[in-house]
């Protein structure tokens, strides 16, 4: 699903939180938004899923704008990560990855094959995993079940907010390789916010750097070493650290 954001901006009272976005995501690229706590990383985010709506400009989803969109159809569509993997606490694993099939209507049947095989994709084998509850698993088992989650019902697009922040740096090795086969064997879109340059270069298709709500660049992940912008040499000054 594409992604276009045509001069968004957005604030709270006086004080601008995002100033005049532009950028076009197309269809099974990985756009990475990276930037500093405070950037406005999560709040462009949430512009995508209609959470929030622009206070100018627009969003557009799927070639519909998304003050145009009925916001629960849309955000079925859309497969969200957070930290810790926001998972329902009571629910078990099984439940938690079926649930937008299930809201969805589909067969049992096809609900428990789907998580089963999605439970295997991101290495939890359901006969051990699929039972417990997420208080019965590590930070990164439960990041793995956010994203068996958010595949689930085949969303058109993904949004990560910091999906692996929170993880020790084994973990997030292993969790980027996973996301990366996941991406070869999927083809979705997907929005992956972070503030690590060395993940925002791994991941991204596209580099986007957002510094106090603005976006001081936009380039193919390839081309990002070669910016010509204070904001970006900062950042890629801490690859050397
Ligand atoms: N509802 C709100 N009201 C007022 N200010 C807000 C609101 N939501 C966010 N902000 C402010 O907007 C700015 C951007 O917040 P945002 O959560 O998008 O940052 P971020 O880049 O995701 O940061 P982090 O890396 O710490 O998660 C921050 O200064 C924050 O305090
Ligand atoms: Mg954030």
């Amino acid at each position: 699903m594409e992604v276009e954001f045509r001069s968004v901006s957005y604030s709270v009272g006086a004080r601008a939180i995002l100033r005049g976005l532009t950028f076009h995501l197309s269809a099974g690229d990985t756009l990475v938004l990276l930037g500093a706590s405070g950037s406005g990383k999560t709040t462009a985010l949430k512009m995508v899923n209609a959470m929030l709506l622009p206070s100018a400009g627009e969003v557009v989803v799927g070639g519909r704008r998304t003050t145009e969109w009925d916001p629960i159809a849309l955000r079925r569509q859309i497969g969200y990560v957070i930290q810790e993997g926001g998972l329902f606490p009571h629910l078990t694993v099984a439940a938690n990855v079926g649930i937008v099939p299930r809201l969805e209507d589909w067969p049992p049947e096809r609900v428990r094959e789907r998580v089963e095989s999605l439970l295997n994709d991101v290495q939890l084998p359901p006969a051990e995993y699929a039972g417990r509850i997420p208080r019965e698993l590590s930070g990164g088992q439960r990041q793995r079940v956010g994203v068996a989650r958010a595949l689930a019902a085949d969303p058109g697009l993904l949004l990560f907010d910091e999906p692996f922040g929170a993880l020790d740096p084994i973990t997030r090795l292993d969790l980027r390789r996973q996301f990366l086969a996941l991406r070869e064997r999927y083809r979705k879109t997907a929005v992956f916010v972070t503030h690590d340059i060395g993940e925002a270069l791994r991941l991204g298709t596209h580099v986007g750097l957002l510094h106090e709500g603005r976006l001081e660049a936009m380039v193919p992940a390839s081309e990002f070493r070669r910016v010509d912008n204070v904001r970006v040499q900062e950042f890629l000054a801490c690859l050397e650290t």
